[in-house]
């Protein structure tokens, strides 16, 4: 069974400067929460209920949040505010949290191969909690663990995108074996339009096979100079399989300030306001 799931949270979030100067990216609120608690919500119910972050410098806030604030918790205790904490209390009590640095933002992948020491040889998920994603039933890492339980190898959960906005991800290519399930054959990250092997983009979310790390140790940097998870994908697709899954859900890329906002919008419409007023 697959308990653990690396959040990586160390990267500088450049994109949302200058908000990010100061505060972690993972910490801006959709509407009430911080990103990174809904990642840590769909882990737990996928049932990967130890937390790894792998975080960086300026990034306390983070530790703290998954923590209980005792002076809060005393001022608050027994006035009708304490509802609000509600949703962090549950997570508190439900998750274990263990926490690793990376001292240079060498990418994704090197983030990745960070988190070992606190995943060791077994499967994990990884959720990248600034692509936030919205499902009617399933999150996406439970679709995911469902298909990982079956198959017993590395699976990644892809999105259709267009041609305009194709250079943004990682791309695959692949051999549809089951409506939406593709054996991978090739990936690049980040194509210009002309280059994707295909409109099927990779997104921040995958089911990981501890082989991941013994590539990644191998694995020189690529695109922008980072080592790219993308890259030891790819060899790792090609020595034993990797499937790429359409999920099922809506994705909003929280790591753009367009994509933030859209978020924003759809969680107070469909989420917030629909759960106050039901
Ligand atoms: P991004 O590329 O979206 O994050 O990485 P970034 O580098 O922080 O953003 P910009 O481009 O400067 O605005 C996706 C995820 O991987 C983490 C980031 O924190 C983010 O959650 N990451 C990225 C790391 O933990 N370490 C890295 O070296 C790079």
């Amino acid at each position: 069974m697959i308990k653990k799931c690396i959040f990586p949270v160390a990267g500088y979030g450049t994109r949302f400067l200058p908000a990010t100067k100061s505060m972690p990216k993972e910490m801006l609120p959709v509407v009430n929460k911080p990103l990174v608690q809904y990642g840590v919500e769909e882990a737990l119910d996928a049932g990967l209920d130890e937390i790894c972050l792998v975080t960086g410098r300026g990034k306390r806030a983070i530790n703290d949040f998954f923590d209980i604030s005792y002076e809060l918790e005393h001022q608050i205790a027994g006035t009708e505010k304490e509802q609000y904490l509600s949703s962090i209390r549950d997570i508190i009590s439900r998750a274990k949290f263990a926490t690793t640095r990376q001292s240079e933002m060498r990418g994704l992948g090197h983030a990745i191969l960070t988190g070992e020491l606190l995943v060791g040889s077994e499967p994990f998920g990884v959720i990248l909690a600034d692509d936030l994603c919205v499902c009617d039933e399933q999150g996406v890492m439970s679709q995911l663990v469902d298909i990982y339980n079956r198959e017993r190898c590395a699976v990644i959960a892809i999105q259709e995108v267009d041609e305009a906005n194709i250079s943004k991800f990682g791309v695959i290519a692949g051999k549809e074996v089951e409506p939406g399930l593709f054996v991978v054959n090739d990936m690049v990250e980040k194509p210009a339009p002309e280059d994707a092997p295909s409109n099927l983009a990779i997104i921040g979310r995958y089911v990981l096979t501890p082989y991941i790390f013994e590539i990644l140790r191998h694995t020189p940097p690529g695109k922008n100079g980072e080592v790219q998870l993308t890259d030891a994908l790819l060899t790792m697709a090609r020595t034993s399989k990797v499937l790429a899954y359409k999920f099922k859900g809506r994705r909003f890329d929280c790591g753009s300030v367009d994509g933030y906002v859209e978020a924003t919008n759809y969680v107070y419409e469909h989420i917030y306001c629909a759960g106050r007023d039901a």
